[in-house]
């Protein structure tokens, strides 16, 4: 397979998710402002590390995985030293191709992608999205990188704020659910680590089971549920405060969020 550099400017908690999912299939280096990691990141992934100019020229791609708020910086000194047109991909929360463009100049090839935690173990999901100057295959490029750590989505920019009120904060809704139904198993007497062994279990064994029958959740939870049974005790306490109104609202919340943060 023909190696691309990738250049990945901040190898924080994303940027070094995306290292680690991505260095076997391409040439990677890492900028990285702080020391102590970027000499944690030479160790544990064995890729090269080096100044913002240095790896801004050497990269065909170049994937920038630093804080929303350090992007003015980066992209201003990024400009000094870009040769080339390499392709710009984004996993900033909330910043915008139309940012980037401005910012790098209206030619530039961006993508822009919303990833989630658990990429950390090559199971996330990325939404992707193309700037103005992005031709397709800058695309299907995106979508092989982040295929590394997950699976991947393409979408209309318009979009992003709902993907990152799906998926983006979708790890803590689950996490939130699991806690909230740990507590309640041990509510009913049995002791926590009973509790988390339970739910764990209960949610993994859900998803293999609606991946390997390739049936809609609404569809299994009927099959859970039977006429007068236990199951139907509990889904009608969920129905009557209004579980499904909860999600709307709370995804409403995330998405409005999202477009307010995002410029
Ligand atoms: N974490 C997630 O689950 C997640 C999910 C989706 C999207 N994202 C996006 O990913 C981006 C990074 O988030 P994160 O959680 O990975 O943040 P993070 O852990 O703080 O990582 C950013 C890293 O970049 C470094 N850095 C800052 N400015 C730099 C510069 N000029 N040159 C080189 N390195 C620089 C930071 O160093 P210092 O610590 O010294 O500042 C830090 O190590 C954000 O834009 C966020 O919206 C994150």
């Amino acid at each position: 397979m023909m190696k691309v550099n990738i250049g990945v400017i901040g190898g924080g908690n994303m940027g070094s998710a995306i290292v680690s999912g991505i260095r076997k299939k391409y040439d990677v280096a890492v900028c990285e402002q702080d020391r102590k990691r970027r000499q944690w990141l030479k160790r544990r992934y064995k890729v090269m590390t080096g100044g913002l100019n240095t790896i801004a020229q050497m990269s065909k791609v170049i994937i920038l995985a630093v804080k929303p708020q350090d992007f003015d910086s980066v992209l201003k000194e990024l400009k000094l030293y870009l040769i080339g047109n390499p392709l710009v991909i984004s996993v900033a929360a909330g910043i915008t191709c139309r940012y980037i463009e401005k910012r790098l100049g209206s030619k530039t090839r961006v993508i822009r992608t919303m990833p989630n935690l658990p990429a950390h173990i090559g199971r996330g999901i990325t939404g992707i999205c193309a700037g103005k100057a992005a031709k397709k295959k800058d695309v299907i490029l995106a979508q092989k990188l982040f295929s590394c750590v997950g699976k991947t989505i393409v979408v209309d920019e318009k979009y992003m704020d709902a993907v990152t009120a799906a998926s983006g904060s979708g790890p803590a809704y689950v996490f939130l659910f699991m806690e909230s139904l740990q507590k309640a198993v041990r509510s009913l007497g049995l002791k926590d680590s009973l509790a988390k062994m339970l739910v764990m279990q209960t949610v993994k064994g859900s998803l293999d089971l609606m991946e390997q029958r390739k049936e809609d959740a609404s569809v299994l939870r009927a099959r859970v549920t039977s006429k007068g049974g236990t199951t139907q005790a509990a889904m009608e306490v969920f129905e009557r405060n209004k579980i499904g109104q909860i999600f709307l609202k709370a995804l409403a919340a995330a998405g409005k969020r999202a477009k307010e943060l995002s410029k």
